[in-house]
C-alpha cells in the first residue's frame, strides 16, 4: 500500500482511535516506511508492537515489496488493537504473535528469512541483549538490518542493567536521529539507511 494511501486510511480512524494508537508509538513510521521501500526489504519482524501504529507502517511498505509482516507483543490487548488496525485498514500480509518468547522469535527468524529486525519490546539490557544475539546470527546478511529504538535514555523497566543503551553500546550500533526521536541501526550486506535520513 502507498504511503499517502495508507494515511488518507488512517485519517478516517476516530481521532480517540488515533490517539491511542499513537500512545507509546515512536513518531518514526515514515522512516521505517522509506527504510523497506528503498531496501526492498521482503521480510520483517516488530519486537514490541504496542497497539500497531508502526506495526502497519512496516506492513503497507512489505505489501509493496511482496514482503509479509511479524509481529510480536506480550500485551494481550496489544495484540487485539494490531489485528483490528489492520483489519481496517485493509492489510493481511502480518502475522501477529501473542505471548512471544526467545524461542518463537529464533524460530522465526530461521524459517523466514528476515531483512529487518525492529527491536522495541521490553526495555532492560538483558532482555534486548539476547534478542540482539539471536538477530545478529540470524538476519539475512545480504541485505539486513536490525534496528532498536529508546537507545538513548535507560527505561524505568531497566534501571538495574543499564538498558537499551547498554546493548547499543556493545552491538557498535550507530545512533540516527529520526525527526524528534532516536534509533540506532546496524546494517549487513547491500541494506542503506535512506539518503534523507542522514544529516
Ligand atoms: C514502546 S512499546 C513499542 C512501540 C512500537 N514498537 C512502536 O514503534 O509503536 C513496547 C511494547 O513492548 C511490549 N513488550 C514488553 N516486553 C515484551 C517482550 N518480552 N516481548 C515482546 N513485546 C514486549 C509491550 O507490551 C509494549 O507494547
Amino acid at each position: 500500500m502507498r504511503l499517502e494511501e495508507l494515511k488518507r486510511r488512517f485519517s478516517e480512524f476516530t481521532q480517540e482511535r488515533r490517539d491511542e494508537l499513537a500512545l507509546r508509538s515512536a513518531r518514526i513510521g515514515d522512516f521505517l516506511y522509506d527504510l523497506v521501500i528503498q531496501n526492498g526489504l521482503l521480510n520483517v519482524l516488530e519486537i514490541g508492537t504496542c497497539r500497531g501504529r508502526n506495526s502497519a507502517f512496516l506492513t503497507a511498505a512489505c505489501e509493496e515489496t511482496g514482503g509479509h509482516f511479524w509481529g510480536m507483543d506480550i500485551g494481550p490487548g496489544d495484540c487485539d488493537s494490531v489485528e483490528r488496525v489492520m483489519k481496517q485498514l485493509g492489510l493481511t500480509n502480518f502475522t501477529q504473535i501473542c505471548n512471544p518468547s526467545l524461542p518463537h522469535m529464533s524460530v522465526i527468524m530461521s524459517e523466514n528469512n528476515i531483512n529487518l529486525a525492529f527491536i522495541d519490546g521490553e526495555h532492560s539490557f538483558k532482555s534486548t541483549y539476547s534478542e540482539y544475539c539471536i538477530a545478529k546470527d540470524l538476519i539475512n546478511k545480504e541485505n539486513g538490518i536490525i534496528l532498536f529504538h529508546d537507545v538513548d535514555y535507560i527505561h524505568c523497566d531497566s534501571k538495574e542493567d543499564k538498558g537499551i543503551p547498554e546493548t547499543v553500546r556493545r552491538s557498535g550500533a550507530t545512533i540516527l536521529q529520526v525527526n524528534d526521536d532516536k534509533v540506532a541501526y546496524l546494517l549487513y550486506g547491500t541494506a542503506i539507511i535512506p539518503e534523507q535520513w542522514i544529516k
